[in-house]
């Protein structure tokens, strides 16, 4: 049976069997995330970011011990970014924390409150359209149509077997149709476990997606060095570039670029010769 009909629209009957499918998986199979126990936007919003391009496993434990550290927004807000980058240390992409900070103390600045509407919320550093509809979706329970890496996964495996170069825009039809309107934070945990279940399983349908964007090789990369002198520094520590190149044994020149752009970012200040974290406000 044919998953699209030539206008690539779905069959009632093709979109209950779809929902009855993925609710089976979720009943049986369905994951606990300490995430998934709350409505707090600002916890929500943590763990969003965290879950960006960072697999779950991965994000639990960090999770719990930045909101032990930082339990709600005015407490993130106010710490220096420093400590930020020490308790982000071991999920990787740090500017995700840098993000994070940025975008805390501009909501406190303005009174404080996750924002609930999608223009808001990606005006804000670090909230691209997935993050946006997750935090929509989970923190207020709104019926957004969004699409992630998990998702992605269901909508090709399910309507689209055996294309390649799939367009989200041909997804996201798909993914309003097929919405549970009144339920959509538990559908929506139920279409992400389904999606990582299939990661699990073999073939990565994603890999015929046309907007899916691979992860590229950390091994060697600029973002390992990077990873590294933030690592050097934030323990306090305040170097010049030429002992922070010994420190994460990378050559000099190359350091010394990376620092100016992490300078320019807001991760570094230079004082007399020397680098230390800087405060996070950054010109690039
Ligand atoms: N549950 C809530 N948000 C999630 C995410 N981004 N990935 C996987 N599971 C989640």
């Amino acid at each position: 049976m044919p998953q699209l009909d030539f206008m690539g629209n779905v069959s009632p009957e093709r979109i209950r069997t779809f929902r009855a499918g993925i609710r089976a998986h979720y009943r049986k199979h369905g994951r606990k995330m300490p995430w998934r126990e709350t409505r707090d936007p600002y916890r929500i919003l943590v763990s969003e970011v965290m879950l960006q391009q960072t697999q779950v496993d991965r994000v639990r434990a960090k999770y719990v011990e930045f909101l032990a550290a930082f339990p709600d927004l005015s407490a993130l807000a106010g710490a220096p970014l420093e400590r930020v980058l020490a308790l982000w240390q071991g999920l990787g992409y740090n500017r995700r924390a840098l993000a994070l900070s940025r975008a805390a103390r501009l909501l406190v600045a303005r009174g404080g409150e996750v924002p609930r509407d999608h223009e808001a919320l990606v005006a804000l550093p670090g909230i691209g359209a997935a993050t946006a509809g997750a935090i929509r979706a989970f923190a207020f329970e709104e019926p957004v149509v969004f699409i992630e890496t998990n998702i992605r996964r269901v909508f090709l495996d399910a309507f689209f077997p055996g294309r390649s170069d799939v367009a989200d825009a041909e997804l996201l039809p798909l993914v309003a149709a097929t919405l549970d309107w009144r339920r959509p934070r538990e559908w929506y945990y139920a279409l992400m476990d389904f999606g990582a279940a299939l990661a699990r399983r073999g073939e990565n349908p994603n890999r015929r997606s046309r907007d899916y964007v691979r992860q590229s090789p950390f091994s060697g990369s600029d973002r390992q060095v990077r990873g590294a002198i933030l690592r050097a520094l934030v323990r306090g520590n305040v170097l010049a570039a030429g002992a922070l190149a010994s420190a994460v044994g990378a050559e000099p020149q190359r350091v010394r670029r990376l620092l100016g752009k992490m300078e320019r970012e807001g991760f570094v200040r230079r004082s007399g010769g020397r680098y230390g974290i800087a405060d996070g406000e950054g010109t690039a």
